[in-house]
């Protein structure tokens, strides 16, 4: 037999998972060592009180046979991709309740997507950019052609018209650089998209964290993208839910390729190999499009954007290169001292006994830079910029 020896093509192990280890490694040899992680984008507030409400309730609903539920709609229940079709409505995006995909998040439905196409096809990747997108393509076979992001382009590269493309992946806000893409700067890229016949797979979980109106928040509001693109969006860190799992996928109907209908062809997929998402959870997700659930996750977002405000004062005030931290939740600095990436994690982890995500890990291009997330506690990010200023 043949097993898919593509894999020998990945680094040994996932970006998040070689930090954890070498965290842990640490922490093992060193135990009176209080250390701060701001490495992976994990929240740390709990998930707000109309959501945790909602699901107390749906949990006594399963215990009773009268309201008890057992396999649901692979592609979510209507109440929630109703609230979720609402949620656009009110940004002036209209979607059609057959084209929202409920799903345990945008991490696995990224990778899920690329049943949907042919191995052969040209793949476009922005360097630095979140893994999943590369190693999934890796695992796949497919042959990736990166886009450069660095300082020249705002980290954000824009269309090649000689480069052709069929696939092509942006992500905006941006893991990790926390840039941002204007409407012009997307209406490129739809415009490509079209002219190529090419698909865009727009990740879109750090949409809340935008706070400047002029900036766009989905690929829809780009006039033609439901005719090229596919949109991933979470309530991961929108909500807190990355240990509770929820997220959602738009596949517009128009959207066609080969003959086929990329809708169709996504239904077909899941409801082939995915049973959907615990009634439980998507009764949590739906308290969130509450008036009181808005409420209470901005509040939440408002407490991490003020961390990102601290982190970044503190290295403006150091004269230290950045960008993100203001419709984002991370901020990218370039490593001081011009030190590599591993090396710059290395050391903030001895001194500082803080724990960051090197840019290296992301690409290439990321060499050189560093993420930290402001999804940590207030005291804990507070602690770290002191630490940081004394190095
Ligand atoms: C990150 O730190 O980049 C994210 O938490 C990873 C993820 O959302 O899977």
């Amino acid at each position: 037999m043949k097993i898919n020896a593509r894999y020998k093509d990945l680094k040994d192990s996932y970006l998040f998972s070689t930090i954890a280890r070498r965290v842990a490694a640490y922490t093992a040899a060193h135990p009176e060592k209080a250390v701060i992680r701001l490495g992976i984008g994990d929240v740390t507030l709990p998930l707000c009180p109309a959501v945790v409400e909602a699901m107390r309730k749906a949990v006594a609903e399963m215990g009773e046979k009268e309201t008890f539920r057992g396999y649901g709609p692979e592609q979510g229940y209507d109440f929630l991709a109703e609230a979720i079709g609402a949620y656009y409505a009110e940004r002036g995006i209209v979607l059609d309740r057959s084209e929202i995909f409920v799903s345990d998040g945008a991490k696995s439905d990224l990778g899920n997507i690329l049943d949907l196409f042919d191995p052969d096809n040209a793949v476009l990747i922005p360097d630095p950019v979140y893994p999943v997108y590369v190693d999934t393509n890796i695992m796949a076979g497919r042959a990736i052609r990166y886009m450069d992001a660095g300082e020249e382009n705002g980290f954000l590269p824009l269309p090649d018209e000689g480069e052709k493309a069929d696939l092509i992946y942006l992500c905006s806000p941006n893991n990790p650089t926390g840039a941002v893409y204007n409407r012009e700067q997307l209406r490129l890229w739809v415009d490509y998209a079209l002219a190529n016949d090419a698909v865009i797979l727009f990740d879109a979980a750090y949409e809340a964290f935008v706070r400047d109106p002029a900036l766009p928040r989905s690929i829809f509001e780009i006039e033609g993208a439901r005719r090229c693109a596919i949109e991933f969006c979470s309530f991961s860190k929108t909500a807190g839910f990355t240990g509770t799992r929820c997220g959602y996928t738009v596949v517009p109907q128009e959207l066609e390729r080969g003959g086929l209908s990329l809708n169709g062809m996504w239904l077909r997929r899941q409801t082939t190999k995915f049973n959907g998402v615990p009634y439980i959870v998507q009764r949590g997700a739906a308290a969130v499009f509450t008036p009181e659930g808005q409420r209470q996750i901005r509040e939440n977002i408002d407490y991490y954007r003020e961390n990102a405000r601290i982190i970044a004062s503190a290295l403006r005030e150091k004269g230290v290169w950045f960008t993100g931290g203001e419709n984002s939740p991370y901020i990218w600095l370039k490593c001081p001292d011009g030190l590599d990436s591993w090396a710059y994690f290395d050391r903030l982890l001895e001194e500082a006994n803080v724990v960051g995500t090197p840019g290296g890990g992301f690409g290439r291009n990321g060499e050189g830079f560093f993420r930290l997330t402001a999804f940590g506690d207030r005291a804990d990010t507070e602690e770290a910029v002191r630490r940081l200023a004394r190095m």
